[in-house]
């Protein structure tokens, strides 16, 4: 099949490289020249495990394609998959749609023979209507169904996530759109993925309604945790305890300092938004938005309390920067409010993050440094905020004797409290107190 993707984003980057690695041939369209000069010539914008090699690969066996213009790869498309941003509307929270209608406005006018145009951006209930009116006022003899397909690709894990999925939901009811989808998922199908065809409001639905679950799960636990400190029970024993219930499941049950991330914070916001337009309000997910924003202050409090409540001139290590590991993602990051929190209160702030490079023009007066190590240097405090791999085997000792004093915040629970505390550390974790 002939796919065009329009946006070379993160979903639209790594879903054509995934589909054209099934064996179709795919064209990736961004208007951005350079960054399509860029990916002609091997560069990927993105840090994403395993990418790279993914689209080298198959740009050397002559299926995927870059390209700043839409029309010829429209022309041939068997589907047109709209891969753009949904953003938060500043000021509203409502996902911000013209990227979007843009890129629906351009690809009307091309398309040619029976396509489907697929919306895999996270849009609201009732963008698909939208998308048909524009394609049928541009082109109005075009021969479109337009279809949902929402992504549900984890950052850092975003292939498995495209070629091993629990799921792939489609939101189409018109059969000759659902035989070329069955078509573009064949090797998932032969896998026995479950594919959902659903209507296409209700693929549309589908997709907030999981992030925001996901959201409320994370946000559940976190509470837990702080239950778990209040009472002198351990969360992780909680969360293992609750998650062997097959009805509840383990996964996303481990407390930390908030969610961060590309979806989970615009997404819960906009379904709140479309829930009161819709006279249906979501008190649950409307509770978990509140909870969560409230728990990054909150963890700037727990490192001052481990300071004995003060952190004026103070020097904060910080590690770990990203709103999780393997990517390079700083999009509402928990360390954006933590960090500024302390500053306010007067602490000196240095950090490292193996990725995470964009955090220099977004936090003001933080002194970045190169390696775990040197943030120890000095430091009052150690807080470790994202669990990137490479700091969970840090050399301990060595941190010890690099710090002011061995007093470590670890958001994350990637070091366990008795052997923390037999090395000599004073340490503070998440819903582990000592009892
Ligand atoms: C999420 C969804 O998982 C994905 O299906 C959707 O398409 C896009 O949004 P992503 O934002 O990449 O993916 O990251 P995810 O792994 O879901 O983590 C989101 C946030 O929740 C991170 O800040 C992470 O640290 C936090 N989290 C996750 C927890 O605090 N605890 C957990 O148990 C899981």
């Amino acid at each position: 099949m002939h796919v065009a993707m329009i946006g070379t984003g993160y979903v639209g980057l790594v879903s054509g490289a995934c589909f054209a690695d099934f064996g179709h041939t795919v064209t990736c369209i961004d208007k951005d020249a350079g960054k399509i000069e860029r990916l002609q010539t091997g560069g990927i914008p993105i840090y994403e495990p395993g990418l790279e090699l993914l689209v080298a690969q198959n740009v050397k066996a002559g299926r995927l394609f870059f390209a700043t213009d839409a029309e010829k790869a429209v022309r041939e498309a068997d589907a047109v998959f709209i891969g753009v941003g949904t953003p938060s509307r500043r000021g509203d929270g409502y996902a911000d749609l013209s990227y979007v209608y843009a890129a629906v406005e351009e690809i009307a006018g091309f398309v040619e023979g029976f396509t489907v145009v697929v919306t895999k951006s996270t849009v609201p209930v009732g963008t698909g209507d939208e998308i048909e009116a524009i394609i049928k006022r541009v082109n109005p003899k075009a021969d479109v169904a337009v279809v949902s397909n929402p992504e549900f690709l984890r950052e850092g894990a975003a292939i498995e996530d495209f070629k091993r999925p629990d799921r792939v939901v489609v939101g189409t009811l018109d059969e000759r759109a659902q035989a070329v989808m069955r078509e573009l998922y064949r090797p998932l199908y032969l896998n026995e993925t479950p594919i959902l065809f659903t209507s296409r409001r209700t693929s549309e639905l589908i997709k907030y309604a999981a992030n925001a679950f996901l959201a409320l799960k994370i946000t559940y636990i976190n509470e837990m945790a702080d239950l778990c400190e209040a009472v002198g029970a351990d969360v992780q024993q909680v969360a293992r305890g609750i998650g062997l219930d097959g009805r509840i499941g383990a996964k996303f049950l481990n407390a930390g300092p908030g969610y961060g991330g590309s979806c989970f914070p615009k997404d819960t916001i906009a379904l709140v938004r479309t829930a009161r337009d819709a006279g249906a309000p979501l008190d649950l997910v409307e509770t978990t938005v509140k909870v969560n924003d409230e728990r990054k202050r909150a963890m700037a409090r727990k490192v001052i309390k481990a300071l004995g409540g003060d952190v004026k001139g103070k020097t904060v290590g910080v590690l770990g920067l990203t709103f999780k590991p393997n990517t390079d993602d700083m999009r509402d990051a928990p360390s954006l409010a933590i960090i500024p929190a302390l500053q306010d209160k007067g602490a000196k702030v240095q950090a490292f993050d193996p990725e995470g490079h964009e955090a220099r023009g977004l936090l003001t007066g933080v002194d970045f440094k190169d390696d775990p190590y040197d943030v120890a240097e000095g430091a009052d405090v150690l807080v470790i905020i994202t669990e990137w791999d490479q700091f969970r085997a840090l050399n301990l000792n060595r941190i010890k004797l690099l710090m002011k004093a061995p007093v470590l915040v670890d958001l994350r629970n990637i070091y366990k409290p008795d052997d923390m505390r037999a090395r000599g550390f004073a340490y503070t974790s998440i819903g582990r107190a000592a009892v």
